[in-house]
């Protein structure tokens, strides 16, 4: 059967949905359009990322991750990104509409909200945003704003496992974290230990700050070697991971840090994009929230939110809190420079490169 392009495309009910309030309510205003327009194309582009998250969880769901999908898991994930670039630059289109061109509309809204966007929470609870770390607006739960058939979609991606549970399975699992007789995590520490004594020393020493920055500098350092302490030792790691300093379980904090230091071996060549996309994509969705934020008090001012949040000031907060993969970033406190890392014994290297 022949197809032409406004049936393959389903454009007759794509272009029909734009129903303006201000037309229906006989006090057209120009820029709803814009508004309405802005809106579903974002919504359109929350659906490809789910799209393609739900593609990366399905490998992801296997017993025993296959090497060969990962190039594309990798390759899935670099598309999301780009597409969090253009949602991020999308926002200037919608800025081009005054505050004052809004308010001819804004009023017809209520109390519609992008709370009640419930591809948007699908996309945070399928990354693995934590139930716990949500901020509180009003007085209910982020999923009470739902139609009450998106809460059990919304409630059911929460409780299933996410991208985040996934990866630290999958990291869990990594091999090479056993380098036999070859103690890697000693060699280790004694390294990174050097590395923060001269850190101190420098801080000591240095004679570019004052007392008060000195003093900063080495409680800094003082907490950092605490929590390396704890990468090292299972028991202090799980203490960490019981106050909520740390979500990722021990075994895969060092299997993504192992990961990071030895990125350029063949095998971990994948698996350090697969993190860093991970690390890009929590950047760009907290980019995107900030963005978001600082359109919603230019047009806003201080004024509360149609949801009923305190508006532009939720929105700020939630840019800090609402981060799902930020101990990757915390890992990175840990790095060392090539030329200063253990070396690996050569039987983990061998597994390292490919052989032929
Ligand atoms: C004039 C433009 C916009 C303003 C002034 C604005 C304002 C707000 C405010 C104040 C909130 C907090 C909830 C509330 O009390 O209503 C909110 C939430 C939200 N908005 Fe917008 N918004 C705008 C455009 C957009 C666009 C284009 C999207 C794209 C889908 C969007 C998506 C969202 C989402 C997903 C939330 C929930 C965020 C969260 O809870 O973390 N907004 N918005």
């Amino acid at each position: 059967m022949s197809i032409d392009y406004d049936s393959y495309l389903g454009l007759e009910r794509l272009l029909s949905a734009q129903n303006l309030r201000s037309v229906e309510f006989l006090r057209p205003a120009h820029d709803e359009m814009l508004f309405v327009i802005v809106h579903q194309t974002y919504e359109l582009w929350f659906k490809q990322i789910l799209h393609e998250l739900d593609s990366v969880l399905d490998v992801f769901k296997a017993e025993r991750v296959g090497e060969e999908h990962m190039g594309q898991v990798v390759a899935r994930l670099e598309r999301i990104i780009e597409i969090q670039k253009l949602m991020i630059h999308q926002v200037t289109i919608l800025e081009t509409m005054t505050p004052l061109d809004f308010l001819e509309f804004r009023d017809l809204l209520y109390p519609a909200s992008g709370f009640q966007s419930a591809q948007f929470r699908l996309i945070e609870n399928r990354l693995g945003l934590a139930a716990d770390k949500r901020l509180f607006y009003g007085t209910g739960c982020y999923r009470d704003a739902l139609a009450s058939h998106q809460q059990q979609t919304v409630s059911a991606a929460e409780q299933e496992p996410s991208l985040f549970d996934r990866v630290q399975g999958w990291l869990e699992r990594t091999p090479f974290l056993r380098t036999g007789s070859f103690d890697f995590w000693h060699a280790y520490r004694t390294a990174v230990n050097e590395a923060f004594a001269r850190d101190e020393a420098m801080a000591k020493e240095s004679p570019h700050m004052n007392a008060e920055e000195r003093q900063r500098n080495l409680d800094t350092n003082a907490q950092n070697r605490k929590l390396f302490a704890s990468l090292l030792d299972p028991k202090a790691f799980e203490e960490l991971r019981e106050q909520q300093r740390i979500r990722l379980s021990h075994r895969a904090a060092q299997a993504a840090l192992f990961i990071q230091l030895f990125r350029d071996e063949p095998v971990l060549q994948l698996p350090f994009r697969l993190l860093t996309s991970l690390m890009t994509i929590d950047e760009q969705l907290s980019t995107w929230r900030y963005r978001h934020a600082l359109m919603a008090k230019r047009m806003l001012g201080t004024k509360m939110g149609t949801g009923g949040s305190s508006g532009a000031a939720y929105l700020q907060k939630s840019t800090e809190a609402h981060k799902i993969f930020g101990d990757f970033f915390m890992l990175t406190t840990f790095l060392l420079p090539r030329s200063q890392r253990p070396p690996l014994p050569e039987a983990v290297l061998k597994a390292l490169r490919f052989q032929f």
